[in-house]
């Protein structure tokens, strides 16, 4: 069994699926594929079917990112399934616990931007009313955050040693 980690923002367009792709461009360059599996969701339903935001599909291709998914929406099973449950912004955590009606899952799901550590940034911003920056700066952030997830899953799991 891989350990799987879930990226959840609130449309599952922007960012949640750009901290998925760039987490598995990491975790190829890392070689621990198949080892590490990833998934995105949003905690909205208003994109559930669509493809990522062309304008971060664009931002993502000038790092050399192929941007690939379909947004759905976070669901209480998801708790079960995943190891770790990345949340883009406070309110996309507080949505998400707001699920786990037992409070039995809140030791799975954390703060994305906490395992920055180039930025001070605590949340990744919602890009999307925004102009084609906010779209760079999420993508810097992200990159800063999955190194460091990365480094955090590969030190806290003793059988996750690349091939
Ligand atoms: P995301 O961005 O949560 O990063 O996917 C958004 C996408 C859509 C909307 C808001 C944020 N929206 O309001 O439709």
């Amino acid at each position: 069994m891989s350990y799987q980690l879930l990226f959840v923002c609130l449309g599952n367009i922007c960012r949640s699926p750009a901290a998925e792709n760039l987490m598995n461009d990491l975790i190829i360059k890392r070689g621990l594929s198949g080892k590490i599996t990833c998934d995105s969701a949003g905690t909205a339903s208003y994109h559930i079917g669509s493809p990522p935001d062309q304008r971060m599909v664009a931002a993502a291709l000038q790092r050399g990112i192929i941007m690939k998914g379909q947004a759905r929406q976070f669901s209480s099973s998801d708790f079960a399934q995943f190891d770790l449950i990345l949340a883009m912004d406070r309110d996309n955590y507080q949505g998400i616990l707001s699920l786990d009606r037992n409070q039995e899952y809140g030791h799975k799901v954390k703060l994305m931007a906490d395992f920055c550590s180039r930025h001070k940034l605590r949340e990744v911003p919602d890009p999307y009313f925004g102009g084609l920056d906010g779209f760079h700066q999420v993508l810097d952030l992200l990159q800063d955050a999955c190194e460091g997830l990365l480094d955090y899953i590969q030190s806290s799991q003793q059988g996750l040693v690349p091939d």
